[in-house]
């Protein structure tokens, strides 16, 4: 990974890859389990994770004992990993082949129920006086996160999806997930009600620009660097901003053309990319795109003022380990 982070950040992340590392999912049957072993330890950015150590730190010095929680975040993460790469028909993620092309389907399927299950199992160490209040949240969340990823399938096959629509799909497949990972940490290190609402507010709006520059890279990215498929979105009739917008946008014959390449059932892939990526430059969709980005974003960090924090040093991290989400290129 290429992004900067604070000596902080470094250390947590060390400590976290550490623990993950250390934890055994189970081992018989092999083939339950080896496509978990295989998908945790491709790596990935731990953004999750990270803001769980970051929150509970802003309250509490003994991150060590936030570890543990903060890895049923990062499992549950790749949990839905695994399943998006079978409904996407993604071949790659983090560089690698994806778990239901190197094994098949039902294995990706059945890996990524019993990672759920570990995530639950995980979670459910936290101390008892917490448990109530952590099982309803993430509940809540993992409900969402389903509900966001049934309705980005259906938009695939639907002409007309709205930006609020869009916006709607996102906070659910991915914003509230960003949200809980802070919100948790909040709530494991007893920080105020009204500090864990405001830093789960914070997850969900940055969360939003976090899936809004993802699909700026599914279009833009290097492909060197990104280790998914470059052009997956567009491929798949995914209906991203960027989508949204260049159908609004597009008058005349591009207006056709893009009409034409959503609905065609043969193609090359590689021009449909190609084209699809041609008129979105045309139409200046990258700027328009990225301006929501940074929009959300803002709102996110105007909302950590609120926060009732002493810990400073802590604050900068999370501020500085967001920022550079802003710039990245995976
Ligand atoms: C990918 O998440 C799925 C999205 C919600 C966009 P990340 O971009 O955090 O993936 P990793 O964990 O770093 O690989
Ligand atoms: C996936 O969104 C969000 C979840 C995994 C819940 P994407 O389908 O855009 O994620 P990537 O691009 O495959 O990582
Ligand atoms: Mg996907
Ligand atoms: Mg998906
Ligand atoms: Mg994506």
């Amino acid at each position: 990974m290429t992004t900067i982070k604070t000596n902080l950040t470094k250390e947590l992340l060390v400590k976290l890859e550490k623990h993950l590392q250390d934890f055994s999912y189970g081992d018989s049957p092999k083939e339950l389990y080896e496509p978990i072993t295989y998908i945790m330890s491709l790596g990935g950015k731990r953004i999750r994770p990270l803001l769980t150590l970051l929150a509970y730190s802003l309250y509490k010095k003994d991150y060590e004992n936030a570890l543990t929680p903060a890895m049923a975040v990062e499992v549950f993460h790749n949990f839905t990993l695994m399943h998006d790469d079978i409904m996407d028909e993604a071949p790659l993620r983090r560089g690698q082949t994806t778990v239901h092309e190197k094994w098949d389907t039902n294995t990706a399927i059945l890996s990524g129920d019993v990672m759920l299950v570990k995530a639950y199992e995980i979670l459910a160490e936290v101390p008892a006086d917490k448990l109530g209040d952590c099982l309803s949240l993430f509940n809540k969340t993992a409900r969402e996160v389903c509900e966001g990823q049934q309705r980005d399938m259906n938009f695939e096959s639907l002409d007309e999806v709205t930006e609020a629509e869009y916006l709607e799909m996102i906070r659910q497949k991915t914003a509230v997930l960003l949200g809980f990972a802070l919100q948790f940490g909040a709530i494991l290190a007893g920080a105020s009600k009204k500090d864990s609402q405001y830093l789960y507010d914070f997850g969900v709006n940055i969360g939003i620009g976090f899936q809004l520059k993802d699909d700026l890279l599914d279009v833009y990215a290097d492909q060197d660097k990104f280790g998914k498929q470059v052009g997956g979105d567009i491929i798949a009739n995914k209906k991203t901003f960027l989508l949204i917008k260049a159908k609004e946008l597009a008058n005349g014959e591009d207006k056709k053309q893009l009409e034409d390449w959503l609905s065609k059932t043969n193609f090359d892939k590689e021009e449909k990319v190609k084209e699809v990526r041609a008129l979105y430059d045309k139409l200046g969709i990258k700027d328009i795109a990225e301006n929501k980005m940074t929009a959300y974003f803002d709102l996110g960090f105007a909302q950590l003022n609120d926060l009732n924090i002493s810990n400073k040093e802590m604050l900068t991290a999370l501020k500085v380990l967001t920022q550079n989400l802003i710039d990245r290129e995976q």
